[in-house]
């Protein structure tokens, strides 16, 4: 069992002692490929996946790509049977690159271009979620202009969402307000080539809590139920979003997916009826599936006192892990967990601020950090970080080279982006 808390998911992948992976020392890792780097492990992915694919049987599972769009990673979870979900052209690109059927790819986002649509409609796709009135009309001149057939979900911002870093429930850019439903179907009912296939909510992510997220899809389905009253005709989809956490600090808990599990088992029986019985549900998790199995590693450059503080600093920071750092959102704001990797076989002696080289005090990663001494050429390792690590994050800044990534699968470890050159 590894030693810290949230390294569970890594269990009989991971020895902490030795700080290597399936065998494979991080430090040979580090010294091959250069750092700072990423390491994600497959089977990490591949057993939360599975984990998920069981709590929810009834549920269709959708990889969000926007927590980690390496191809490699999209191509994982494809090869198991995942849909994609995404949010860009570009994503669009990526995942039928990476193997995705036009049929399993579905896509959301408060902003999408009118270059994008016709993209993705050219190119085929399951189902395009709509999320304001301006992109409706747009929708329906493509449609007509192609003279094909779109298929809509509407996204509905729920009157009430709990939990989590929230994208419903108050004022937010996703999607249409619930109280406007019926002058959206109105909209819809007006068009010959959209076609209204299904219903969006997704109420927020990094939700830790069984309840809530039982709670959340609740209430989708109470509005899928309102929704079917107005069209009068049955639902294709109803996608309940992502949202589902992992930990972070040491307080916080995994999902508990027994109680989802259950929990979802009634819901769904319940659910299993009239113009819902054909209805294929389907979440779009990210976080859940990426961020577990994976660890960004940086070298330390120096270790320095400045007024009773000891400051770590690193070769890499938030220039390529802005969510260890603070700066994302409301919701990750604590110290990731953060390792001496190499003296993982000596106990926590002294507590550090853990920077990166950027020149701007928010490039810190921990703020109170326990280790064993580090010192300069130590490596540093921060888990929970396969999901919007070097995807959201300013690599630009500073103009250092983007981070190697490494995929561990089956024992061996493949390069699968290369560290960037910049001199
Ligand atoms: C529309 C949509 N679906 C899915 C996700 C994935 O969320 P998570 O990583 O919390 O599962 C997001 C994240 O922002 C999103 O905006």
């Amino acid at each position: 069992m590894p030693r810290h808390p949230l390294a569970a998911p890594l269990s009989g992948q991971w020895d902490e002692q030795s700080a290597t992976i399936r065998g494979i020392a991080v430090e040979k890792l580090a010294s091959a490929y250069g750092t700072p780097l990423y390491i994600y492990i497959a089977d990490v992915m591949v057993n939360q996946f599975e984990m998920l694919k069981r709590a929810l049987p009834d549920l269709d599972i959708y990889y969000s790509i926007k927590a980690n769009p390496h191809p490699a990673v999209i191509e994982l979870f494809l090869k198991r049977g995942a849909g994609c979900e995404i949010a860009s052209g570009g994503e669009y690109a990526l995942a039928r690159s990476a193997g995705a059927r036009p049929e399993r790819v579905v896509f959301a986002g408060p902003g999408k271009s009118r270059e994008e649509l016709e993209f993705v409609i050219h190119n085929g796709i399951s189902e395009i979620h709509a999320e304001s009135y301006e992109e409706l009309e747009v929708l329906e001149s493509i449609s007509r202009e192609l003279n094909v057939a779109v298929n809509i979900a509407i996204r509905v911002n729920p009157s009430r969402a709990s939990g989590g870093l929230s994208m419903g429930g108050h004022a937010t850019v996703f999607g249409f307000e619930e109280e406007s439903l019926p002058k959206v179907v109105n909209w819809l009912s007006t068009s010959k080539r959209l076609v209204l296939h299904g219903l969006h909510v997704y109420s927020g992510t990094q939700i830790l809590d069984a309840a809530v997220l039982l709670d959340n899809w609740r209430c989708a389905l109470q509005i899928a139920k309102q929704l079917v009253t107005l069209i009068d005709k049955p639902l294709s989809t109803l996608d309940f979003g992502g949202g589902l956490g992992i930990p972070y600090f040491s307080q916080e808990r995994e999902l508990d997916l027994q109680s989802i599990k259950d929990g979802a088992a009634k819901l769904f029986r319940d659910a299993r009826y009239g113009a819902l019985a054909q209805c294929r549900f389907l979440i779009e998790p990210g976080r859940f599936l990426a961020g577990p199995a994976g660890i960004y590693v940086a070298r330390v450059l120096s270790v320095k006192t400045c007024r009773g503080s000891t400051f770590v600093v690193l070769d890499g920071g938030m220039n390529h892990h802005l969510a260890a750092s603070g700066n994302l959102g409301q919701v990750v704001r604590r110290d990731y967990p953060i390792l001496n990797l190499s003296r993982m076989n000596l106990a926590d002696e002294i507590e550090v601020v853990v920077v990166g080289p950027l020149c701007t005090p928010i490039d810190t990663l921990g703020r109170k950090v326990c280790l064993p001494q580090p010192t300069a050429g130590s490596l540093v390792g921060i888990l929970q970080s396969g999901a919007y690590g070097l995807t959201t994050s300013p690599i630009n800044f500073l103009t250092h080279p983007t981070p190697a990534e490494v995929m561990i699968s089956d024992g061996k470890h493949n390069l699968i982006r290369a560290r960037g050159k910049t001199f």
